[in-house]
């Protein structure tokens, strides 16, 4: 849709004629420029055409992605952004279905190719290895195709921040239950699944604060380090299955989990320390999981990408 729109060339179809380019039948020519007499031997499908040619640019035509949180905050950018690029997504999310249902209905509502639904949300917690079992088997069901990209997004923070003397067990393990645990199923189920055909991505998320190592996070930062070792580990092991794994860890992003439990003056601060002056915007991460999920990502492999507009560099 967003490449129709751009791309403001007409094209024709040339009827029963071959042309240098005629293994796609298409030729592009702009519309002041074709004569009379050539123009009335072209059926001109000026419409239709544009959105072949549009949809046959878009670089994640044809796969499935699952985004884990995929219903707010980054992993609702991530979706946006994985759908304008081509791909069908299953939204995920453990509780709010209204947000996910909304996200999906709006997907599905703009998109005019055959490829229906374009978009399905899927309730699954990701720390419960039966749910994330059926989060993948609902996926291949409702778009009848393997799965090819994995975004794990799901993540909490303990919004107390407290020291390590202060955390709560009970706090320590939610956290690596859903940050680590679920990380580790989702990729565990991604690795025994996705297509092994060059197209298979997974994509872990884990933060910046790995790098600034803030009083006040230690349980949050030790759950995202072990899934940055863990997506490492994975790179190597996915061998021979042309599955690439990566990690990226953004810096704070306006978000209710990045709000939840700071004072105005702790929000002002972690501006301060943005040599771009302000927050991250979810969609300033869903860029770089665009680009990793598609065929020009193929060479990042294994690696953690910062994504955090300077702020731990
Ligand atoms: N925002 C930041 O500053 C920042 C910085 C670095 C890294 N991150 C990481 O980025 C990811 C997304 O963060 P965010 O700020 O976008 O968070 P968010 O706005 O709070 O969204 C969290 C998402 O995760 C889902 N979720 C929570 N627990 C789940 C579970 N057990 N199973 C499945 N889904 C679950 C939520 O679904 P429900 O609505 O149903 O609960 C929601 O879709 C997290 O992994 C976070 O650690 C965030």
């Amino acid at each position: 849709m967003h490449f129709a729109i751009k791309i403001r060339t007409y094209f024709f179809l040339v009827r029963g004629l071959t042309l240098p380019y005629a293994y796609t039948n298409i030729v592009a020519i702009h519309p002041f420029s074709i004569p009379q007499h050539i123009s009335s031997s072209f059926t001109i499908l000026a419409a239709e055409t544009s959105m072949e040619v549009s949809q046959s640019l878009l670089p994640l035509k044809d796969r499935v992605a699952i985004v884990t949180g995929g219903s707010r905050g980054i992993g609702h950018a991530i979706v946006n952004h994985l759908q304008s690029l081509g791909a069908r997504v299953a939204i995920n999310y453990a509780s709010n279905s209204t947000q996910a249902d909304l996200l999906a209905s709006e997907l599905n509502a703009s998109c005019t190719t055959d490829h229906h639904p374009q978009a399905v949300a899927i309730k699954a917690d990701v720390s419960d290895p039966e749910q994330v079992k059926l989060l993948f088997d609902k996926t291949e069901q409702e778009f009848g195709s393997k799965i090819h990209i994995l975004v794990n997004c799901a993540g909490i923070m303990d919004q107390k921040y407290p020291t390590l003397a202060n955390t709560a067990v009970e706090d320590w393990d939610m956290t690596f239950n859903i940050n680590t645990k679920g990380s580790f199923l989702c990729c565990r189920e991604a690795a025994r699944r996705l297509t092994r055909d060059g197209r298979g991505r997974i994509i872990t998320i884990s933060t910046s604060l790995v790098g600034s190592l803030l009083p006040g996070y230690a349980a949050y930062v030790a759950s995202k380090a072990a899934i940055e070792s863990m997506t490492k580990i994975l790179a190597k092991e996915l061998k021979g299955t042309k599955i690439t794994a990566n990690c990226v860890a953004p810096g704070p992003v306006a978000t209710e989990l990045f709000f939840a439990g700071k004072t105005e003056e702790t929000i002002q601060r972690f501006v301060d320390g943005c040599p771009l002056g302000r927050l991250g915007e979810p969609k300033d991460i869903a860029g770089i999981v665009g680009f990793l999920a598609s065929d020009a990502g193929e060479w990042t492999n294994g690696q953690v990408i910062r994504v955090n507009g300077g702020v731990v560099v």
